[in-house]
C-alpha cells in the first residue's frame, strides 16, 4: 500500500465500479409467469441507476434446461425463451447504456448442458471420436469398466462421473447435467473464443467467468484418496482445480477482448485458498479482476477483516489489479443472517456496507442485499431447486435461501415482483412487506437509503473507489483507515460503543450506518465516514 492519492482520471471504469449482480429468475418477472426475465429487468433499470451503482452483472440467461438454474448451458449464442430473445438482451443492453450502466454477462466454460448439441453429438458417437473429445470420456475402471475411472467427488455431491449408455463414463465436476469440457482441445478453445466475439459484438462490457479455476484437469486423472476438499479453495497440486494450464486459456481470452474498443472486462469466479493464487489470474495478459472471496468469508471481527483486506491488497497491487470486494452472491447465505441475523446481523450488514464501499477498487452488490434481505432458511424441501439439494438427500445444496424473489411493493406476496397476484418461483415470506423497495424509499433510516446515500457519496469523493489506503491506529475492535487526501472510514466492530480516532477529530461527519452516540463515539457494529 502506497500513499499515492486516488485513481488517475483516465483509469478503467472497472477498476472503481460498483457492480449489481442479478439473478434474473429473481429480480422481476414482466409476464407473471413466477420467473424473472429481461423486460423485468429493463424495466427494472431506471431504480438500478438511482441506486447509483455502475454496471450489471447477469447470472446466465442463455436456453438452459435449468438443471442448475442456467449454470447449465444449452446455446451460448441465443436466450432462454423463459427469460426472453436476444432482441430483448439487445434492448437492455441499449437501454443501460443509454443510462450510463454497463453489461457484463455470465459465461459457463467448465461445462455445457447435456442438452448441448455437442453433448448430444458426444452420446451420438462412437468412444474415441472427435465429438467425444470436446468432453471427458472415459473408460471405466473393474472388469466390466463398471467402476468410475477415478474417485472424484461433483461439486454437488456424489460422483463426479456419470456412465453413458455404451459404458463410457463422462466427467462433471457439478450435477451430471453439466458435463465437463476438455480444454485441451483446440474445438473448444476457438468455440470459446468465438462465443466472447459473439456478445463482445452486440456491445457488452466484459464476462463474469464461472468456475474460472476448474477448466484444466490432470490429464493422469490421479484419485483424490478422499484427501482434497472439492467444492472449497484449492491447494497446490490439485489434479483439477487451479492448475497452471488454465492460464493459457486466459491469454488467449484477453488476446480477444484487447482487440475490441471500450474498456471489456473480466471478473473471475475464481476459488482459491490465498490471494497470491488468486493474483495469478490478474497478471497484466489474463483476466482484469476477479471476486474476492477472502473478504466474503472473513468473519466479524477486526482482526479478521483487517487480515482479509491487507491480504488482498498486498497480493493484488503486485501484479497492478485493484481489489474486488463482495460480500454475497447467489451462492452463499446472504450476509445479514451471515452476520448473526436479526437486529445484530442487520448492524453488522450496514457496518460491512460502508467499510465494503470505503476500501480501494471495486465492489459488488447482490441483488436484495440493499434492501437487507435475510437467507430464507425455512424453505419447503419440496421447492428447493439447487441440484446439491437433491445430489446430498438434503444434505447440502440451500443456496434457493439466497435466490427468493426481490419484494417490490404491496403488502403481500409476490410483492410486486411480477404483475397481479401469481405468486414465485419461490415463495416470498410474509414479513417481507417491511422491507419492500416502495417502503424503504420514503424510510431515510432503510437500508435502501444507506446504500443510495452511500454509493452517492462514492461518486463524488474523489478519494473513493480505485487507488491506495492507510491503516489509522487503532485498538481493540477498531477499524480506521485513510483514503488521501480527506477521507478516513472508521468501523466498530465490536459490541460496545467506541470514540472514535483523533484522527477524525476535527472532521466532519459524511455518513454513519447507524446513529452515532451524542459524544460522537460508534455505538457497536457501526461504520462512519468522515471528511478530514
Ligand atoms: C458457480 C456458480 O456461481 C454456481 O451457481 C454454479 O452452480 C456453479 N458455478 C456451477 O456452474
Amino acid at each position: 500500500m502506497g500513499d499515492e492519492p486516488g485513481q488517475p482520471v483516465d483509469a478503467p471504469w472497472w477498476r472503481s465500479a460498483v457492480i449489481y449482480q442479478i439473478y434474473p429468475r429473481s429480480f422481476a418477472d414482466s409476464d407473471g409467469d413466477g420467473i424473472g426475465d429481461l423486460p423485468g429487468i429493463r424495466a427494472r433499470l431506471p431504480y438500478l441507476r438511482e441506486l447509483g451503482v455502475d454496471a450489471v452483472w447477469i447470472s446466465p440467461f442463455y436456453p438452459s434446461p435449468m438443471a442448475d438454474a442456467g449454470y447449465d448451458v444449452s446455446d451460448y449464442r441465443d436466450v432462454e425463451p423463459i427469460f426472453g430473445t436476444l432482441a430483448d438482451a439487445d434492448a437492455l443492453l441499449t437501454e443501460a447504456h443509454a443510462l450510463g450502466l454497463k453489461v457484463i454477462v455470465d459465461l459457463v466454460p467448465n461445462h455445457t448442458s447435456d442438452e448441448h448439441e455437442w453433448f448430444r453429438a458426444a452420446l451420438d458417437a462412437p468412444p474415441g471420436s472427435p465429438e467425444r473429445a470436446r468432453y471427458m470420456f472415459r473408460d471405466g475402471r473393474g472388469e466390466h469398466g463398471e467402476i468410475p475411472p477415478n474417485d472424484w467427488i461433483s461439486n454437488f455431491g456424489g460422483a463426479a462421473w456419470t456412465r453413458a449408455a455404451d459404458g463410457q463414463w463422462y466427467l462433471h465436476l457439478f450435477d451430471s447435467k453439466q458435463p465437463d469440457l476438455d480444454w485441451t482441445n483446440p474445438e473448444v478453445v476457438a468455440e470459446f473464443e468465438s462465443i466472447l466475439r459473439f456478445w463482445l459484438d452486440r456491445g457488452i462490457d466484459g464476462f463474469r467467468i464461472d468456475v474460472a479455476h476448474g477448466l484444466a484437469k490432470d490429464p493422469e486423472m490421479p484419485d483424490l484418496e478422499g484427501n482434497w476438499a472439492t467444492g472449497g479453495p484449492a491447494v497446490e497440486g490439485h489434479p483439477h482445480w487451479d492448475r497452471d494450464e488454465v492460464h493459457e486459456v486466459y491469454r488467449g481470452w484477453r488476446r480477444v477482448t484487447d482487440a475490441y474498443a471500450g474498456d471489456r472486462v473480466f471478473v473471475g469466479e475464481v476459488w482459491v485458498q490465498t490471494p497470491e493464487q488468486l493474483a495469478r489470474y490478474l497478471r497484466g495478459d489474463e483476466l482484469h479482476t476477479a471476486f474476492n472471496f477472502t473478504y466474503l468469508l472473513a468473519g466479524w471481527d477486526a482482526k479478521s477483516l483487517r487480515t482479509a483486506i491487507d491480504d488482498s491488497i498486498d497480493a493484488l497491487s503486485a501484479v497492478g489489479a485493484p481489489a474486488t470486494w463482495v460480500l454475497s452472491n447467489h451462492d452463499v447465505v446472504r450476509h445479514v443472517t451471515r452476520y448473526g441475523g436479526g437486529d445484530l446481523g442487520n448492524h453488522r450488514a450496514r457496518a460491512a456496507t460502508l467499510l465494503t464501499l470505503a476500501l480501494p477498487g471495486g465492489a459488488y452488490v447482490y441483488q436484495g442485499e440493499e434492501l437487507g434481505l435475510p437467507e430464507v432458511v425455512d424453505l419447503p424441501p419440496e421447492l428447493r431447486q439447487d441440484p446439491a439439494f437433491g445430489r446430498t438427500q438434503g444434505e447440502d445444496g440451500f443456496r434457493d435461501g439466497c435466490r427468493v424473489p426481490i419484494p417490490w411493493s404491496g403488502e403481500a406476496p409476490p410483492f410486486g415482483f411480477g404483475p397481479g397476484s401469481g405468486q414465485p418461483w419461490l415463495p416470498q415470506p410474509a414479513d417481507w412487506a417491511a422491507l419492500t423497495v416502495e417502503k424503504q424509499q420514503g424510510d431515510p433510516a432503510s437500508m435502501l437509503a444507506l446504500y443510495r446515500s452511500a454509493l452517492e457519496l462514492r461518486r463524488d469523493r474523489p478519494e473513493l473507489g480505485d487507488g491506495t489506503m492507510s491503516w489509522i491506529d487503532t485498538d481493540g475492535e477498531l477499524l480506521a483507515f485513510r483514503r488521501d487526501p480527506g477521507f478516513v472510514c472508521v468501523v466498530n466492530v465490536g459490541g460496545e460503543p467506541a470514540p472514535p480516532p483523533d484522527a477524525v477529530r476535527d472532521g466532519a461527519l459524511l455518513l454513519s450506518s447507524d446513529p452515532l452516540e451524542p459524544d460522537g463515539r460508534l455505538p457497536g457494529a457501526t461504520s462512519a465516514w468522515y471528511a478530514v
